[in-house]
């Protein structure tokens, strides 16, 4: 069994783990960005390219490795088509075609899949073009208030959202940035601005079968009290019960069920002949990992966003305490054939904090500098990011995230203050987050949810 795993990064490394745990003992090779020592040391092969998008080089190594299958981890490639050209050419790919991936690719076709098929979890929201842009400032004042969200139509690497209050301080302010979205990917998303609690949820998903991984909730913010500007995500935690301490049971149910509605709905939209519906994973449907972004608001679980593969850190979290087969998991996705059974994660808590260069995420001013990390134990687990390795192992940083080091445990509190013992441990010019997965952050988003839902 040979895999191909198209990724740099922790997440990619957290799945080379899962991977070498499976009892089919895989071949790994590696195309990545950079040479990640983590999935160095676990890959059979490993190729560097500057870019994940170039899909032509990308296809004559897998052409040249021939794999049984590949893993893509990261959006870009996935939007660009990469499962659309591996599978043409014989390799089973875990990740949708470019059509599919639109979901996450473009928010103006997440929005108007969700109203066509009547799943009910968008804040209000309209869709503009030069057409009807001349309506922006009507639409935010007299229908939101003035408290809107602004979001570009294609990806950006997490840098096309403006929220009023925080980015955008006026309403012209808005109708600028939105035009100027317009003018560079022809159609913009501008909606009602929520409040209350986000979290993660990822499925597995075969076509039809959508199983899903515990709950995740994510911390954008560089400094402790989430302040600080936006990151790729400073750390995450997941509870032992695959919950999260603010949610009821009803709001897991209902993330739940939007995940399998949108998989039925984009079944429905690509499949001309809607009776009957194609059965396990046949016909044009959604194959890979499906990343719900929520939040829990007084008015209930409403969706902020599809990814349409894993989180980074929410992966390193979940594959922590993967108990089954991840390769099975993987032939179940391809094959249509995923079941409940073959999803297995233990009942621990996990707190992941990624350890971040000084200056992070502003400046690149530690680059090169050596770091040096404690050794981890049975209950913990720590995953490469944007760090190189020395000839003589001498480890040194990148400009990004450095590595996630997680945390396992019977509670939060216990993984937290694993998490945490071992991120003090770290040597070198380097910061994380002491507060993620501590009682009194926890409790603050308790209190929240608690305020918002006696409001009403
Ligand atoms: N409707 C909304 N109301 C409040 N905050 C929002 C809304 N949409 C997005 N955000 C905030 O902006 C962040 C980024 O938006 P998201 O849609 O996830 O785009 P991306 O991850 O591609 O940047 C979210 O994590 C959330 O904090
Ligand atoms: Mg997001």
């Amino acid at each position: 069994m040979r895999i191909l795993l198209m990724t740099s990064s922790a997440r990619g490394h957290a799945i080379a783990d899962a991977l070498k745990h499976s009892p089919q003992h895989p071949d790994i090779v590696s195309i990545a960005t950079t040479a990640n020592p983590g999935i160095k040391e676990l890959a059979e092969e490993q190729f560097i390219e500057r870019s994940l998008t170039n899909l032509d080089r990308l296809l004559l190594i897998a052409k040249r490795t021939k794999p049984n299958l590949a893993i893509i981890g990261p959006e870009d490639p996935i939007a660009a088509g990469i499962a659309d050209l591996l599978e043409e050419n014989g390799i089973p790919t875990v990740a949708p075609k470019k059509m599919l991936a639109r979901l996450e690719s473009s928010k103006g076709f997440a929005r108007d899949l969700l109203q066509k098929y009547d799943i009910d979890c968008s804040p209000k929201f309209k869709v503009f073009t030069k057409e009807n842009s001349k309506i922006l400032n009507n639409f935010i004042e007299q229908e939101l208030w003035g408290e809107y969200v602004v979001k570009y139509d294609a990806l950006k690497g997490g840098k096309g959202v403006k929220v009023s209050g925080e980015h955008l301080a006026t309403t012209r302010e808005g109708i600028t940035y939105a035009l100027r979205c317009i003018e560079e990917c022809g159609q913009v998303v501008v909606e009602e601005k929520l409040t209350g609690c986000e979290f993660s949820l990822m499925s597995f998903v075969d076509g039809s079968h959508v199983i899903h991984c515990p709950l995740v909730q994510d911390h954008k913010r560089a400094y402790d009290k989430d302040t600080g500007p936006n990151t790729g995500g400073m750390g995450t935690y997941s509870d032992a019960n695959h919950s999260l301490p603010f949610l009821k049971i009803a709001d897991v149910e209902r993330a739940k069920e939007i995940q399998r509605l949108t998989v039925e709905a984009l079944q429905h939209e690509f499949n001309p002949h809607p009776n009957p519906l194609p059965l396990k994973g046949e016909g044009i449907c959604y194959k890979g990992i499906l990343y719900g972004g929520y939040m829990a608001t007084r008015d209930g679980i409403k969706l902020i966003e599809f990814n349409c593969r894993f989180g980074d850190p929410e992966a390193l979290n979940i594959l922590s305490i993967l108990d089954s087969d991840f390769v099975a998991i993987c032939q179940g996705i391809l094959s249509g054939e995923l079941t409940e059974e073959m999803v297995r994660f233990a009942k621990k808590a996990t707190v992941c904090k990624y350890i971040v260069p000084e200056s992070y995420p502003d400046k690149k001013e530690q680059l090169g500098k050596e770091v040096r990390f404690p050794n981890i134990k049975r209950e913990s687990r720590m995953y490469y990011g944007d760090i190189s390795q020395d000839p003589d192992g001498t480890l040194r940083l990148g400009t990004s995230r450095t590595v996630g080091i997680v945390g396992i445990g019977k509670t939060i509190s216990e993984a937290e203050s694993i998490a945490q013992k071992l991120c003090e441990q770290v040597q070198g010019p380097v910061r994380f987050r002491s507060d993620i997965g501590t009682h009194a952050l926890i409790q603050k988003r308790i209190d929240l949810m608690r305020r918002l839902r006696s409001a009403l």
